[in-house]
């Protein structure tokens, strides 16, 4: 009982020294279900049909994240770590990227789906935290292609492991077909054995 008093304190205080930007990581199952699902494989299946990404690899919540996202203490520490990368990170350069590889690949106009760090095939790994503040970003016009625009945002999402974003990270070729362990077949996405049972929601 002790224990676990003291436990429950020391977790509490760790989270408030940082607390100033980052509020919480936290989500319930059923919400950690529909972040995984509507914020990253849906729109990765979507991404990877689109645009013939061969090897898009399905994300699993990650906790251990949050150890990284309580670093950051004000807006202009949205960059990219060690182990993963965060939404609008380096918003302009991973877009470039992006579109070099449909503009290589592909005949269609560029369409929806384009975020990058979202739709890079070797994540495997998403954490979404609420600020306690917003933060402006970046907007991308699709239509001009460029940055016009800033908005406000009060949740990030951060994707691990890979902390660098190549073109030659997207295999072009049908969806699902260079899975070196195989597919998660409700996506087509590639199954990744790094990824811990244990953190998939129930
Ligand atoms: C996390 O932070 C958000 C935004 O401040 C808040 O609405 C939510 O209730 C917090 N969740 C928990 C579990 O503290
Ligand atoms: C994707 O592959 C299919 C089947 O080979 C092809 O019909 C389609 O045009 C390709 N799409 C792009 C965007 O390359
Ligand atoms: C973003 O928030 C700031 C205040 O923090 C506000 O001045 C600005 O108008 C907001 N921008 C948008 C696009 O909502």
């Amino acid at each position: 009982m002790n224990v676990l008093l003291i436990f429950g304190v020391v977790l509490l205080s760790a989270h408030h020294s940082s607390a100033n930007f980052i509020a919480n990581c936290s989500a319930t199952p059923e919400e950690i279900e529909r972040i995984v699902l509507v914020d990253g494989n849906y729109i990765r299946h979507n991404f990877a049909l689109m645009y013939n990404v061969s090897n898009m690899r399905e994300l699993e919540w990650d906790q251990n994240l949050e150890k990284e996202a309580f670093k950051m203490n004000s807006c202009d520490d949205l960059k990219h770590g060690d182990n993963y990368r965060v939404e609008y990170g380096t918003a302009k350069e991973s877009i470039s990227i992006l579109t070099e590889f449909i503009d290589k690949t592909s005949k269609k106009k560029k369409g929806g789906w384009l975020w990058p760090e979202v739709n890079h095939p070797l994540q495997t790994k998403i954490l979404r935290c609420h600020l306690t503040d917003f933060c402006s970003v970046p907007g991308y016009n699709l239509m001009s292609g460029e940055f016009e625009s800033f908005f406000n945002i009060s949740r990030i999402y951060l994707y691990g492991p890979i902390n660098s974003l190549k073109v030659s990270d997207f295999q072009y070729g049908p969806t699902g077909s260079k899975c070196p362990e195989g597919l998660v077949e409700q996506w087509d996405l590639c199954h990744d054995s790094k990824n811990d049972p244990k953190t998939r929601p129930e």
